[in-house]
């Protein structure tokens, strides 16, 4: 494909922060220049500048380590990722237990950088480094009859001192349309700054849907079900007056206990003011056809 230029980057291939930021320009003016339809240049090439390292990766929510901001940083350094390996199964041709270095050896990593917006109306600009949730799935081989992709998180008590605590239903589960889940804008992010994914963001590889709210971006995911019924949620589980199926992000449709209009950016400073959210965050052009003829004040 046309907008595959790097490969397999990994800790050895760390991108300082300035350096990055040159990179992309080159990277930005390629897409463009490769002719990707009428669009140019595409979503994940536009010209965003990214929050820093410290950003991303000491504000986080990953409940299973604490829900304060800090406490994922804190405490999942003792979370252990490596061995890991991914169970692909229900309606596909080659379930089975994949494992992790294997698929990163199959697969082609690319630098996305994408918006991200938490529900909870803060985001931020992270550029991950990851593959096509759709490439993942092919080496499974998808059937005909699947309709829907489930997602789980690794549930290791002894590792996470949050599941102690009822908040959700654990193991975390997230879930997408099989057309979401196919969509090139969906990734499986195993980096960030062309370093090896932090723990607390979800390590060894957690999901990317940028135009969904952050809480469909399941983290450290150990199960990927393919099945032809609609999967339950874990926030739609714990609240599903207030956490929809879809959670795609629209200005228009409130939160019941606040607006969803405008974004508080992280890192923007204390006194910064409030930006206004976008349509799909910003990725109408791209998936707004996924929901043609819906009514996304229901499917929410
Ligand atoms: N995945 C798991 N397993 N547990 C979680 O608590 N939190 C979600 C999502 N994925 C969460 C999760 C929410 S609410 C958000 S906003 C993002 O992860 C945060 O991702 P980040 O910490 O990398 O910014």
């Amino acid at each position: 494909m046309a907008h595959r230029w790097t490969n397999t980057l990994r800790d050895k291939d760390v991108t300082p922060e300035a350096a990055f930021l040159n990179r992309r320009q080159l990277i930005a003016g390629a897409a463009a220049g490769v002719g990707l339809g009428l669009g140019g240049a595409p979503a994940w090439a536009e010209a965003l500048t990214p929050n820093s390292w410290e950003d991303i990766t000491r504000y986080n929510n990953y409940y299973e380590f604490g829900t304060d901001k800090g406490d994922p940083a804190r405490n999942a350094r003792i979370l252990t990722v490596s061995p890991w390996s991914v169970t692909i199964d229900g309606l596909v041709d080659r379930p089975g237990a994949y494992d992790f270095d294997e698929i990163m050896a199959k697969m082609t990593i690319e630098e996305r950088l994408y918006r991200f917006r938490c529900v909870e109306a803060w985001s931020m600009v992270v550029p991950w480094n990851g593959f096509e949730l759709a490439d993942l799935l092919d080496l499974a081989g998808v059937q005909s009859a699947a309709k829907y992709v489930a997602f789980e998180t690794v549930l290791r008590p002894d590792e996470m001192p949050g599941v102690r605590y009822p908040v959700l239903d654990w193991p975390y589960v997230e879930g997408l349309r099989l057309d979401e889940a196919l969509h090139p804008l969906t990734i499986m992010a195993t980096g960030i700054y062309g370093r090896d994914i932090p723990n607390q963001n979800g390590a060894p590889l957690r999901l990317v849907v940028p135009w969904k709210y952050g809480f469909k971006s399941i983290k450290s995911v150990v199960r990927i079900t393919l099945t032809d019924k609609e999967p339950p949620t874990s926030w739609n589980k714990a609240n599903p007056r207030e956490y929809g199926f879809y959670s795609n992000v629209n200005p228009e449709v409130n939160h019941p206990r606040w607006s969803q209009a405008t974004e508080r950016q992280i890192g923007g400073g204390l006194f910064s003011a409030r930006v206004p959210t976008l349509m799909f965050n910003g990725y109408a052009e791209e998936v707004a056809g996924l929901y043609a003829g819906m009514d996304l004040k229901k499917n929410f």
